[in-house]
Parts: structure tokens; C-alpha cells; sequence
């Protein structure tokens, strides 16, 4: 976990800092990071998943060179989805073997690019990106490692927008029906690809590893058709990520330990089932290493009590620095950090600057009843997919990553500001 602590008059400290001098340095809103909980939660994947499997890092949580450099100390890979990632990858030394390519719709200069690299795999999402990937290669002189990505057809318990196995939804190639065996056809026929496994990605969120298993109980059903018809035994299989984590104190987390060993036997139970030699394992953890890693911390601009309701409580972000909220209907706790407080607590709503009534960063919180203008605010568990989603919406700038480490602070992704809006503004 943080490293969080309060002092006598109730600050926060986190990684040797204490909020005020973080919000001193840096303003608000910002991002704060603990880099050894960064590394510790790395490497509990890493050292849960043992030297057999891989571990790769899902960069859409968040990504930057520091976050790259954390990952290649800690021995874990990347899992990129656009040129943009892999960039951000390439330029700050992760070797591109230990980078994986994915996405439904790779252009042609991602792809390119990719396999001049030399990434240690893309993830083919579509029979048109099977011929795509291996003209390319083949016209570079190159053979790339590919994986399939299928959908098997689970029911992921989570958000709509952020469930993937179901058939009906953009990613991977369907089992059903005989699609993924006849992609898989057409792979191992072009000598532009070398196929070295099947990819199920099932969502994002999840608490309940039944899906997970039904999902290895039909990749490896795969896997035993592929050698039955072809006489291959394909050497990888990737579970994607999606496991969840805690942002309120309802939700009930697994550990990296129980999801390698629940993943790792159900695996070698079907492969000695359908005697199938065991493939390599990967999965691709991107919010269980990030999300709990970070908060963000607001201050407080206006506080407007609506007698009989509630009280709106503005800081000075809002959905640019955390869509979550509006469009997952996201649950987010917050606590008062600057100071201690006796006064009874009041039911708040955490809301932004923006111009837009849905500008909800935590839905219903109980806060100190005497919150004031200036008073800080932290929302934990923004690690994941908030820096990565923020926008610009109102021209507001994104704010920084902030790392907190051994009693210092560092940037490692400064404030936008309104010169950067207006550098891109050349009409
Ligand atoms: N692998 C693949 C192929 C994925 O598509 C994803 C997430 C991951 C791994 C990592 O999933 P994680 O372990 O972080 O749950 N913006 C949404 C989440 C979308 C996730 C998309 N793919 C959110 O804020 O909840």
C-alpha cells in the first residue's frame, strides 16, 4: 500500500511528504505517486508469476519513461495499444522484445514501425490484420511473433463499456463458430508470422476469477483443436489482465499470489487433461499495479450546501483529470488531508470546474461538515486510467504526475499549461 501517514495535525504525509508542501511545489490538482508502491506491486506480479510466465504491463492504465524504466528495473514486459505507447517505450530503453503490440484497428505505420523494432509480439485482432501484419513483415524481410486474440464468450461481471469476452463488441475474433480455429488457419499458411499463441482479454475490473478459468478452459479447447488438426502445439497463451482493485472499502481485491496460482493450475490441469505440453503464461496487469498507487489531490474552491440534499463540494479539476466517475459510473472515496477536523461529517459530492452537470468526481462521500475554501482533498486509487484519460475539455490543462519517493518529490509529467493549448492552436 501508500506509504500514508498523518502527523499530529493531521496532515497527510505520503512517501515522506506531507500534502501541504506537495501542494506548496507542485499546485493543484495533481497526481501524487508512490514509486515504491509502484515497484513493490511490480514486483509482487512479477515474483508471483515466477520464471515461467510474463508479466506485461498494460501501458493504457499509465504510462510515461519513468513508469518504463520502473517496469525494465522490476523485470516486467510492456503491453502497448498505439504508436503513441510504444514511443513512450522505445524512447525510454524497455527492449522491444519485451514489448507486446495490441489494438483492433493498428495502422499501417504502427504496425511498420513495430516490426522494425522488433517487438516481441502483436496481438492480430481481426482476419483482415492477419494478412495486414504479415505483408508487412514479409515485405521487411522479417518473420513476427503473433498472437490471436479470441473472444470466448464469457459474461465478464463488470461494466458494460469495459467488458471484452462477450461476442458482441469490437475486440478479438470469435470461437464461436469456428472463428478463431479458422484464423488460425490463416495465420500458420503466411510465412510473414510466426504464430506463438492465443490471447483472451475479458475485461477490466473483475473480482471473480470464474471468468478467468472459463476463459483458460476454452483457450486451451483451442489450443488441443489447433494440434488435433494441425499437429502444433502453440507455446504461449495470454490471459490479458482485469483484475480489480480496491477504490472503496467494499470492493475486495485478490492478490497477484492467489490469481498466479489459480491462473497457473487450471492451465496445467486442462493441458495434462487434453495432454498438451503447458504453454507460457502472460498476463497483462495494467490497473492492479498502477490504480492503487496514486491520488489525486484538489483543493477545495467552493463548498454549497442545497438544504435538504446535500452539499456541493468544487475542487479544481473535475472530469478532465477523472472521467471515471461519468462514464463508468466509477465508485471514488475521498478524505480531508490538510487537517484534522471534529466537525459532524456532511453527505458531499465531490465535483469539478467544468461546465457540465455530470463533472462528478466522487458520487457520495461524507466529509467533515466544517470543509472549507483551501482545504485539501485526496481521491485514492487514481493511478489508473485518470492521467491516461484526462483530457482537455474547457481548456483546462492536465495536471502533473507527481512521484513522491524517500522523503522527496519529483515531476515526472509536468502541468500542462495554457502555452501548450495554445502551441497546437495555429489557425
Ligand atoms: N490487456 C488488454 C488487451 C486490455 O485491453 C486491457 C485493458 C488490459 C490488458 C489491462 O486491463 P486492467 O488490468 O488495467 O484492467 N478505461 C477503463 C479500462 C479500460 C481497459 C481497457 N483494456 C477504466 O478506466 O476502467
Amino acid at each position: 500500500a501508500q506509504t500514508v501517514s498523518r502527523d499530529e495535525h493531521g496532515v497527510v504525509t505520503v512517501g515522506g511528504v506531507d500534502v501541504k508542501a506537495l501542494a506548496e511545489e507542485h499546485g493543484t490538482p495533481a497526481y501524487v505517486l508512490d514509486e515504491s508502491d509502484f515497484r513493490a506491486r511490480a514486483r509482487a506480479w512479477r515474483t508471483a508469476f515466477g520464471a515461467d510466465a510474463d508479466v506485461f504491463y498494460a501501458g493504457k492504465a499509465f504510462l510515461s519513461r519513468a513508469v518504463v524504466r520502473w517496469l525494465h528495473e522490476e523485470g516486467l514486459n510492456l503491453d502497448v495499444c498505439s504508436g503513441g505507447e510504444l514511443a513512450t517505450a522505445l524512447s525510454a530503453g524497455m527492449p522491444a522484445d519485451r514489448i507486446a503490440l495490441h489494438g483492433n484497428n493498428k495502422s499501417t505505420q504502427e504496425i511498420e514501425r513495430a516490426i522494425r523494432a522488433g517487438v516481441g509480439r502483436i496481438v492480430l485482432d481481426s482476419f483482415q490484420e492477419i494478412v495486414r501484419v504479415a505483408h508487412i513483415a514479409q515485405s521487411l524481410g522479417k518473420r513476427q511473433r503473433v498472437q490471436i486474440r479470441i473472444t470466448v464468450g464469457v459474461e465478464a461481471h463488470t461494466h458494460e463499456f469495459i467488458a471484452t469476452a462477450h461476442e458482441d463488441q469490437k475486440f478479438g475474433i470469435p470461437l464461436a463458430g469456428g472463428q478463431a480455429a479458422e484464423a488460425v488457419r490463416r495465420a500458420l499458411k503466411l510465412d510473414g508470422l510466426e504464430l506463438i499463441g492465443i490471447h483472451s482479454h475479458i475485461g477490466s475490473q473483475i473480482f471473480d476469477m470464474s471468468g478467468f478459468e472459463v476463459a483458460a478452459h476454452r483457450v486451451v479447447g483451442l489450443l488441443k483443436a489447433i494440434r488435433d488438426e494441425h499437429g502444433v502445439e502453440l507455446p504461449e497463451i495470454d490471459l490479458g489482465g482485469g483484475l480489480g482493485i480496491a477504490y472503496t472499502s467494499a470492493d475486495d481485491p485478490r492478490e497477484p499470489h492467489e490469481i498466479a496460482k489459480a491462473l497457473t493450475e487450471i492451465v496445467t490441469r486442462e493441458c495434462e487433461a487434453a495432454r498438451l505440453r503447458t504453454p507460457r503464461i502472460s498476463v497483462e496487469p495494467g490497473r492492479a499495479i498502477v490504480g492503487p498507487t496514486a491520488f489525486t489531490l484538489y483543493e477545495v474552491g467552493t463548498v454549497k450546501p442545497l438544504d435538504g440534499l446535500r452539499t456541493y463540494v468544487s475542487v479544481d479539476g473535475g472530469m478532465s483529470d477523472n472521467i471515471r466517475t461519468a462514464l463508468y459510473d466509477a465508485e471514488y472515496s475521498v478524505a480531508l488531508v490538510s487537517r484534522t477536523s471534529d466537525a459532524p461529517p456532511m453527505l458531499a459530492r465531490v465535483v469539478g470546474k467544468h461546465c457540465e452537470s455530470g463533472d462528478i468526481v466522487v458520487k457520495d462521500a461524507f466529509l467533515p461538515g466544517d470543509l472549507a475554501p483551501g482545504d485539501l482533498i485526496a481521491v485514492p486509487a487514481t493511478g489508473a486510467y485518470c492521467r491516461s484519460m484526462a483530457s482537455n475539455y474547457n481548456h483546462v490543462p492536465r495536471p502533473p504526475v507527481v512521484v513522491v519517493a524517500d522523503g522527496a518529490s519529483r515531476v515526472i509529467v509536468r502541468r500542462e499549461t495554457e502555452e501548450d493549448l495554445l502551441r497546437l492552436d495555429v489557425g
